[in-house]
Order: structure tokens, then sequence, then C-alpha cells
């Protein structure tokens, strides 16, 4: 593992990964492959923009060509995917981009892997498609039972890397986190979204009865466990990713509102999201085995999270205040207060 493709590095997760691997590692290059969606940011990779092991390319990784030219020209030896559309919300509103992205640009990667001889592939995916999970907990071998488009995307991005582990014998890795939080998060997602309406006494939309269970992870251990699962999983092989405890999303509102000093009533009860989710949880004892664990618990996650919030205003409200971003806001949330 030298000559690192990340697609989608320009996300989430993607920054937090590329900035936590070369901080990390001196000997790797990395190349971030990128679309730049609305959700792709050149401003979360600021910290490593002028760092010689780091190039930038931008395209699309349903476009076979341009992400040939970024394999051949950069020499690449390993594949981590995080390009994908990811917010449920969308998904249900405008599905198509989901399958095209998650579903065909992971065929287009796979292709690629296998033509370039890769020594890994990884895939980014996530708890959602296990689908919701009432008691219990999902482990690996469970089956997938996705219920948005969303998550049904990625649960056959999923299928595909596994069909090239088995019929060409592909080295495939499979990583499926819980819902991360951290620094970069675009602000559509519910913990940065409830952050930073709060800093301006903005109500917080929270879905139905609030007591939907989420595993809410630190985004630097989502990393560190890639990185584990990169060095040391098996391939072929699938490992959740997450804390392994669960939170209601009414207590992860109140414990913003509680860290901020701001009052309980910002709390604005809205319809429910349509097939939502109620619960997932992880058995995370895979990758235990692999010397991985957690750093962060909720507590200390969420309040690391709000912190980088209330230093870094500039970042989000560049976000915040841009007509796509205020669009969206009010296709999602006019008229659902109940
Ligand atoms: P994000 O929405 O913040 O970033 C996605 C990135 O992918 C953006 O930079 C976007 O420009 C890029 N992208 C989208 N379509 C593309 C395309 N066709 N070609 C190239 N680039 C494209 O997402 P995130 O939250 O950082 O999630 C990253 C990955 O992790 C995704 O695969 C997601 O399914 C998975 N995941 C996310 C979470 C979470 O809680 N955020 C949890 C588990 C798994
Ligand atoms: O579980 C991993 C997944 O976590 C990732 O695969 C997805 O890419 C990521 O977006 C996230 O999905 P969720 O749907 O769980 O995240 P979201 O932040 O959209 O919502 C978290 C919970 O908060 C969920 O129960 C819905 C609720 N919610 C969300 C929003 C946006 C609200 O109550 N109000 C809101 O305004």
């Amino acid at each position: 593992m030298k000559n690192l493709l990340v697609t989608g590095g320009a996300g989430f997760i993607g920054a937090n990964f590329v900035q936590y691997m070369l901080e990390r590692y001196a000997d790797l290059t990395i190349t971030v492959f990128d679309k730049l969606t609305y959700a792709g940011n050149p401003q979360n990779l600021a910290p490593v923009a002028d760092d010689p092991r780091y190039a930038f390319y931008q395209g699309d990784i349903c476009d076979a060509e341009a992400v040939d030219r970024a394999m051949q020209a950069r020499r690449i030896d390993t594949i981590v995917n995080f390009a994908a559309e990811t917010h449920v919300d969308r998904s249900l509103m405008e599905p198509g981009s989901f399958i095209q992205t998650d579903v065909y640009g992971t065929f287009v990667l796979l292709e690629a892997a296998k033509k370039y001889n890769v020594e890994r592939y990884h895939q980014i995916s996530t708890d959602e498609v296990y689908g919701e999970v009432m008691t219990g907990r999902s482990v690996e071998t469970d089956t997938l039972e996705p219920r948005s488009p969303y998550s049904a995307g990625k649960a056959g991005g999923d299928l595909l890397c596994l069909s090239y582990y088995t019929s060409f014998g592909l080295p495939i890795t499979i990583t499926r986190g819980s819902n991360n939080i951290g620094p970069y998060q675009y602000p559509e997602k519910v913990v940065p979204l409830f952050v930073t309406n709060a800093i301006d006494d903005k109500p917080l939309p929270l879905y139905g009865d609030g007591m939907q269970m989420r595993d809410y992870q630190y985004v630097l251990d989502h990393c560190a466990g890639i990185d584990v699962v990169l060095r040391h999983g098996q391939v072929g092989e699938i490992y959740n990713l997450g804390t392994g405890a669960e939170t209601p999303n009414i207590v992860m509102a109140k414990t913003i509102l509680n860290l901020l000093g701001k009052p309980d009533d910002l709390i604005q009860p809205v319809t429910d999201r349509p097939g939502h989710d109620r619960r997932y949880a992880l058995d995370v004892s895979k990758i235990r085995e692999l010397d991985w664990e957690s750093r962060y618990d909720f507590s200390a996650a969420i309040e690391a999270t709000v912190k980088w919030y209330v230093d870094n205003q500039a970042w989000w409200r560049r976000i915040k205040s841009g007509e796509a971003y205020q669009a969206y806001y009010s296709r999602n949330y006019a008229g659902r207060a109940v």
C-alpha cells in the first residue's frame, strides 16, 4: 500500500481520512478523486493542499476514462472508495443519482481495480444495509434488508464488491460504519445541522418521536478502523465499525443544547422521515479482534464535534448561506412542524 486513490476524498469522512493517513504515514501518496458535488468541498482538504504527497483529480467515478487516467498517472495500488450520494432524505426526493454513483460508480471502480491489479480495493459501506434492527445487533453475515434508496444502493455496491472477490479474486474488503460525527460534515446531517441551528437560536427539527437510535461515532475512530482493516483485514471480509452503543435522537439533541447552554424548547418536532429506520445497532467484535477500539464514547464525540463547529463558523456559514443549501432546507422542512 503505497499509492492510494481516495474517491470522495473531498467529502466529510474522506477528507478526515486523507488528513489522518498523511499525518500518520510518511511513505504514502494520496490521490483524491472527487466529482465535487454539493457535498464535496476543497476547503476540507486545505490542510494538505500543499503536501507534495497529495494530488487532486476532479472527476466522476461513473466516468471510466477519467478513473483510468488517474489510476495510470498516479500508479495506484490501493483504492478506498468513499464516493457516494449519502443523505437518506435526498435519496427519498431524487433516488437516481444514488443508484448511479453508489451502484454503477462502484462497478466502474471495481473494473479499474481489476485492470490495474490493485493490492486492495476497500469499500466504505454503512450499517444501514442491514435495515432497522429492533433487537440485538447486526453481525457481518446478517441478511441485507435495506429500506431506503440510499441503503439499497449501498447494499448493491457491497454485493458487487463481494462478487468481484468471488468471481475474479479481486482483493476487496468492506467496512460497514455507523453514523459518523466530527469536523467537515455537511450541515444537512443531523448533528452539524442541530449544532449550527442551535448556535443561531434556530429550531432543531426532530423527526417523529425522537426515539430513533443511532450509534454516533467520532469520525477519526472510523478513519482509524479503516486503516486497521487496510493493513490487517482479511481479503473478502466485511467488518462492522462503530462504538457498539446507541443513543436516542432526543438525547443527542438535548446534549447538544446543554453543551451550548441553549434551552430545550429549541427542539421542534416535525413529521417523520418516510420509512425511517428506528434503530441501527452493530456487533463490533470482529473488528475488535484486529485490536481496534473506538476512543471516543458518545459524550466525548459530541463534545469534540460541538467545539469544532463553534470554532469553525466561517466553514459552515459559507455553506448554509448559499442558495442551494437554503433551497434544499425549505424543500425538506417547510410545513413539517407538528
Ligand atoms: P459526503 O456526502 O460528505 O461526501 C461524499 C463525497 O463523494 C463528496 O466529496 C462528493 O463530491 C463525492 N462524490 C459524490 N458522487 C461522486 C461521484 N459520482 N464521483 C466522485 N465523487 C463523488 O459523505 P460522507 O458522509 O463523507 O460518506 C462517505 C462514505 O462513507 C459514503 O460512501 C457513505 O455511504 C459512507 N458512510 C457514511 C457514514 C456517515 O455517517 N456519514 C456512515 C457510514 C458510511
Ligand atoms: O448509519 C450510517 C448512516 O448515517 C450513513 O450511511 C449515512 O450516509 C449518513 O447520512 C447517516 O444516515 P442517517 O439517516 O442515520 O443520518 P441523518 O444525520 O440524516 O439522521 C440521523 C438521525 O436523525 C435519523 O434518525 C434521522 C434523524 N433526523 C435527521 C435529520 C436530518 C432528525 O431527527 N432531524 C433531521 O433534521
